[in-house]
Parts: C-alpha cells; sequence; structure tokens
C-alpha cells in the first residue's frame, strides 16, 4: 500500500470525519482535522480555544492564521501511511499556505476527494449526529446508531456528544461559508488535475469503496473481480 496525502472536501456532514476515520483503521493515515483540533483548543481552556469558541459556535470559519498554525504544527510529526486534510484547506489562502508547507517537508498531495452530496441530506445528518468524547467514532441516530444505546461500539464508552454547532441555524452559516468561501477549491484542484469525485450520497460503505478506490486502483492484467 502506498503513502498518499490527501484532502477530503465537502460541506458541512459530507461524512469527511466518518471516511477518515475508517482510513485511518485501514491504511495506517493520520487524520489531520481542524474542526477537532479547534475544539480541543476550546475544551482545554486556552487563549485561542476561548477565542474561537464563539465564532465556532455561529458556523462561521475561524481565521486563515490559526489553522494554518495548527496544520504546521502537526506536519512536523511525520506520517507513515500518509496524512488526510479533513476540513482544512477551506479558503483559497489556506490552499495555498498548505502547498508552501507540503513542499518544506518534502511532500506533495495526491488527491483532493470532493465529496458530492445535496443540502437537504446535510440537515437530517447534522441534526442526528453524535460522537464518542474518548475514540472519535461519529454516529447518527437514524443511519449509524450504536448497537447498544449509549455505548460507543469501538471503545465502550459511555461519554457520547453532541456538538455545540449542530444546529439548523448555525448549519445554514456553515453552508454559506462553504459555498462562499471553500467552493472555489473545487476549481481550483480541479486546474491542478488533483480532483476526484465520490458520491457522498451512498452508503458509508460504499463511499468507502469510491474512496479506497481512488487510492488504490485495480491496476494491471488481473482478471475482471467475479
Ligand atoms: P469541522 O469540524 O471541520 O466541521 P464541518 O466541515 O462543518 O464538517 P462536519 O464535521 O460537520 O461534517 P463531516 O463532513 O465530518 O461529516 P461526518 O463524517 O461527521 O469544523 C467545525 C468548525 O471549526 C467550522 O465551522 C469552523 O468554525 C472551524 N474550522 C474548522 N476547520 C477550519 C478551517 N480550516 N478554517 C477555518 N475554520 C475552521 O458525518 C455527519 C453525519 O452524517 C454523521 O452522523 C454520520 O454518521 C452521517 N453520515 C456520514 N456519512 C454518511 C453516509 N454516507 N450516509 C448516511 N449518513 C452518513
Ligand atoms: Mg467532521
Amino acid at each position: 500500500m502506498t503513502s498518499k496525502n490527501i484532502i477530503l472536501l465537502g460541506p458541512p456532514g459530507a461524512g469527511k470525519g466518518t471516511q477518515a476515520h475508517r482510513l485511518v483503521s485501514r491504511r495506517g493515515m493520520v487524520q489531520l482535522s481542524t474542526g477537532d483540533m479547534l475544539r480541543e483548543a476550546r475544551e482545554s481552556g486556552s487563549e485561542m480555544g476561548r477565542k474561537v469558541a464563539a465564532i465556532m459556535e455561529r458556523g462561521e470559519l475561524v481565521t486563515d492564521e490559526i489553522v494554518i498554525g495548527l496544520i504546521g504544527e502537526h506536519l512536523d510529526r511525520g506520517a507513515g501511511g500518509g496524512f488526510i486534510f479533513d476540513g482544512f484547506p477551506r479558503t483559497l489562502a489556506q490552499a495555498d499556505a498548505l502547498e508552501a508547507l507540503l513542499a518544506r517537508h518534502a511532500m506533495a498531495l495526491d488527491c483532493v476527494i470532493e465529496m458530492q452530496v445535496d443540502d437537504a441530506a446535510l440537515v437530517r445528518r447534522i441534526t442526528g449526529r453524535f460522537s464518542c468524547a474518548n475514540c472519535g467514532t461519529v454516529y447518527h441516530d437514524e443511519t449509524r446508531p450504536t448497537a447498544v444505546a449509549g455505548t460507543c461500539d469501538i471503545c465502550g464508552s459511555h461519554d457520547l456528544r453532541r456538538r455545540a454547532d449542530d444546529t439548523e441555524e448555525a448549519l445554514k452559516t456553515r453552508l454559506m461559508e462553504y459555498y462562499k468561501k471553500t467552493s472555489p477549491l473545487i476549481g481550483y484542484y480541479y486546474a491542478k488535475g488533483l480532483l476526484r469525485s465520490v458520491d457522498g450520497l451512498a452508503p458509508i460503505d460504499e463511499v468507502t469503496r469510491q474512496i479506497m478506490d481512488i487510492l488504490e486502483p485495480v491496476t494491471g492484467n488481473s482478471p475482471a473481480e467475479g
């Protein structure tokens, strides 16, 4: 399995975190989620965490400077199976900064996977989401419930939480921010020949299969799958 550095690009609720988690366990990749890093900073009560809390709760983007700094710190640690950038970059300035940061570490992006979904599905996904505070596994009230109510399937923790910005009100702002500031990245990466797309409305396993096919396409002379 070759090491790859990829971006998962898509609106709030597209399934970036869900799929990143699977790639971590199946391919030994390292997930770099700026959303998770910012939530950790908020929980720790650091000065930066206090500064971003209200911005995140409203669904607005925090400054480029903050998230670029966070990503820069994590790249130093390296990743055997490659990096998954989840929720970063979100602006053209962040995309330029990522390219420069990767170059400084003698790395490059292999592909950008756009997760295509429509807005109607996102409201349902966001308002039904909860996740395990211990291991980060993402669930949904209807489509991905825990096997035993109140207990994480993976680590057994009972600390299951909902996000403060997972309200219909904040989602409107998050979507607006996405279309205004993040969706231009689709054209940016298309022009660089890096853009690939998956059907984010497909069932979770099917989306994973599509992503795995992009990362390790079936090549050579092997007969068609039977
Ligand atoms: P962030 O944490 O990145 O949130 P987001 O982009 O809004 O995306 P989500 O995490 O909500 O969705 P997801 O795509 O990960 O979906 P998930 O897999 O959980 O950012 C939060 C905030 O931090 C931002 O608003 C901003 O303030 C700040 N921030 C972060 N990064 C920043 C940056 N770079 N610059 C500036 N500010 C930044 O899935 C959602 C639900 O759907 C789950 O319940 C899941 O079970 C379900 N689901 C997933 N896939 C499927 C499927 N295929 N079928 C059915 N259900 C599914
Ligand atoms: Mg996420």
